[in-house]
């Protein structure tokens, strides 16, 4: 079985030491404040770093807040191994997380889709029981009073990007998209919230599924390579608009419907209590996978315990009570992939 980037990801521990004291000894000159939206209200996230490359990707990718503000959780990126700033190599084995202080640092820093994970990680950590992050596209379908929220969620490569692209193509089905890949849902009041990314940090071959000659009609200044990456053209931070035109919206709206996309022989059978529909959420829909990495279809969350687990349980069995649920079983084409899914959630 060939390892996926969240199996590569380096776990995450709790620090012995005062994590902030540490850090505070390390001279790092870059510091941005970010803004994710949740509903009815929004997490700020610093992002401390060494790296100026990354430093300008992150303030570039999120809405910015006041300097003035409070941060109610900070991420330390170090682009270069402990030793180099005078600590014990201890530190490069793991993703460091102080649930206390919500202070995380890494070592070794240098990519910017492991700040997009620590990020994910860290709002899911510090947000309130009232909230729960899915990974996945938020949709708007219908317009007037027939308006309702869809979230497509299900593990990396599942066809979630290919479905929203084919449902792109059916304009007798109008939709809008508040979130392209992560975001988060009340669990009180379903409402959806778009994350107010600035620039959405994408694969090219996303943005291309989504606008096929993307490279021939953007314009140079609507996105930019992530050359952090070692395929300097794998991915990109891109502005919404440029990908989804006018059916990008970022108004909020009330989730009715929950729509997994797996990728199972024909034939399969989808759980069907909530129970289990929870389970199968949780094993990332692959019970007898050695590999757990994506628990709830969600790589980033921080499950360094049985108390996260059962938050995170929690937090799951609240969305489905309030939520239709479809499985959607991507194992034949695209375009069948999308008929399946007008069958089951617009039809
Ligand atoms: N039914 C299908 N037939 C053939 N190829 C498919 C099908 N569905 C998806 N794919 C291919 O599988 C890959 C992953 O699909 P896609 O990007 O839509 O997944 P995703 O769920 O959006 O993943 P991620 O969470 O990483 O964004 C793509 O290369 C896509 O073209
Ligand atoms: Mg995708």
């Amino acid at each position: 079985m060939s390892l996926s980037y969240y199996d590569a990801l380096l776990p995450v521990r709790e620090p012995v030491d005062g994590l902030q004291d540490v850090m505070a000894g390390l001279r790092l000159r870059h510091r941005v404040l970010a803004s994710i939206c949740v509903p009815a209200g929004r997490i700020v996230v610093a992002f401390v770093s060494d790296s100026a490359r990354l430093s300008r990707m992150f303030a570039a990718n999120w809405a910015r807040a006041g300097t003035d503000q409070e941060p109610d959780a900070t991420l330390y990126a170090l682009a270069r191994p402990a030793r180099r700033y005078g600590l014990d190599g201890a530190w490069d084995g793991a993703r460091w997380w102080s649930r206390d202080q919500k202070v995380m640092a890494v070592f070794g820093f240098t990519s910017y889709r492991l700040a997009k994970v620590c990020v994910r990680g860290i709002c899911s950590a510090v947000s309130n029981d009232d909230i729960v992050f899915l990974h996945g596209c938020a949709l708007s379908l219908g317009t007037g009073n027939d308006r309702r929220g869809v979230v497509i969620t299900g593990s990396s490569g599942a066809g979630k990007t290919t479905l929203v692209a084919g449902l792109l193509r059916h304009p007798e089905y109008p939709l809008t998209v508040l979130n392209d890949d992560w975001g988060a849902i009340s669990l009180s009041s379903g409402n959806l919230a778009s994350t107010g990314e600035r620039m959405l940090h994408m694969k090219s071959s996303s943005v291309l599924t989504l606008r096929p000659g993307f490279f021939t009609s953007a314009h140079p200044g609507s996105y930019s390579p992530d050359l952090s990456e070692p395929d300097r053209t794998a991915r990109m931070l891109v502005s919404p608009e440029t990908v989804y035109g006018r059916a990008w919206s970022t108004s909020a709206t009330i989730v009715e419907h929950v729509a997994v996309v797996v990728r199972e022989p024909a034939g399969w059978l989808p759980p069907g209590r909530r129970d289990e529909a929870v389970r199968e959420l949780e094993s990332g829909g692959d019970v007898d996978s050695l590999h757990h990495h994506e628990a709830f279809f969600n790589g980033s969350l921080i499950l360094m315990g049985e108390e996260d687990k059962l938050r995170e349980e929690r937090h799951f069995r609240r969305l489905l009570d309030r939520t239709t649920v479809s499985w959607i079983n991507n194992c034949g084409t695209p375009e069948t992939l999308v008929d399946t899914f007008i069958s089951a959630v617009i039809k």
